[in-house]
């Protein structure tokens, strides 16, 4: 229901709505600059991002598909070892770094067990890559850090090791003993 008016309150004007100033950084064209220019900045942005990861990135994944290489080493004759020894012996890395040092010799359990017949197998523990140590009385190998015990067969006794010690090829060349020098020696089985 409408209120009546009196006749004699005057009339006021109506509200007007305050005009808003336009602004002319929001124009549609500049708008749209803007948003080309933010485009391009996040483009360049992304490229330099790639240009400068891409070398970091090619050195750091580089030695994966860079092939090791391998080469039979001589740790000396036959008749050096005596058939059902087991000793230590040492030979060079295949793949050692230009600053490795001493450690770019690498080293192995190596039995004999026949007159032409060794076995290697690699010193490093399958649980976390310590050395492991053989013991003659006992006739196992043992590991320092953790426990690890491995028969003289190299398969485990006891212990973290997930794994059988992994052995390195081996071959004879005129009555010399050869060990090939892998990155990664082979598992037991
Ligand atoms: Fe050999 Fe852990 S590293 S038992």
């Amino acid at each position: 229901m409408s209120i009546p008016q009196n006749p004699d309150t005057p009339i006021e004007d109506p509200i007007e709505a305050p005009t808003v100033p336009v602004n002319p950084y929001l124009s549609p064209e500049r708008m749209a600059r803007r948003k080309f220019i933010n485009q391009l900045t996040i483009g360049l942005g992304a490229l330099g991002a790639v240009v400068t990861a891409f070398p970091v990135a090619a050195y750091i994944l580089a030695p994966l598909f860079k092939e090791t290489p391998e080469s039979w080493q001589a740790v000396g004759p036959v008749d050096q070892y005596i058939i059902g020894n087991t000793v230590q012996v040492y030979f060079d890395d295949p793949s050692p770094l230009p600053w490795a040092g001493v450690t770019a010799k690498t080293a192995a359990w190596l039995r004999r067990t026949g007159d032409l017949e060794f076995t290697a197998y690699a010193v490093n523990c399958t649980h976390l890559g310590c050395p492991v140590s053989w013991l003659e009385g006992a006739r196992l190998f043992m590991c320092p850090c953790h426990g690890g015990v491995y028969y003289e067969d190299g398969t485990v006794a006891g212990g973290p090791p997930p794994a059988a010690l992994n052995k390195y090829p081996i071959r004879i060349v005129n009555r010399r003993v050869e060990v090939k020098a892998i990155g990664v020696p082979l598992p037991t089985e």
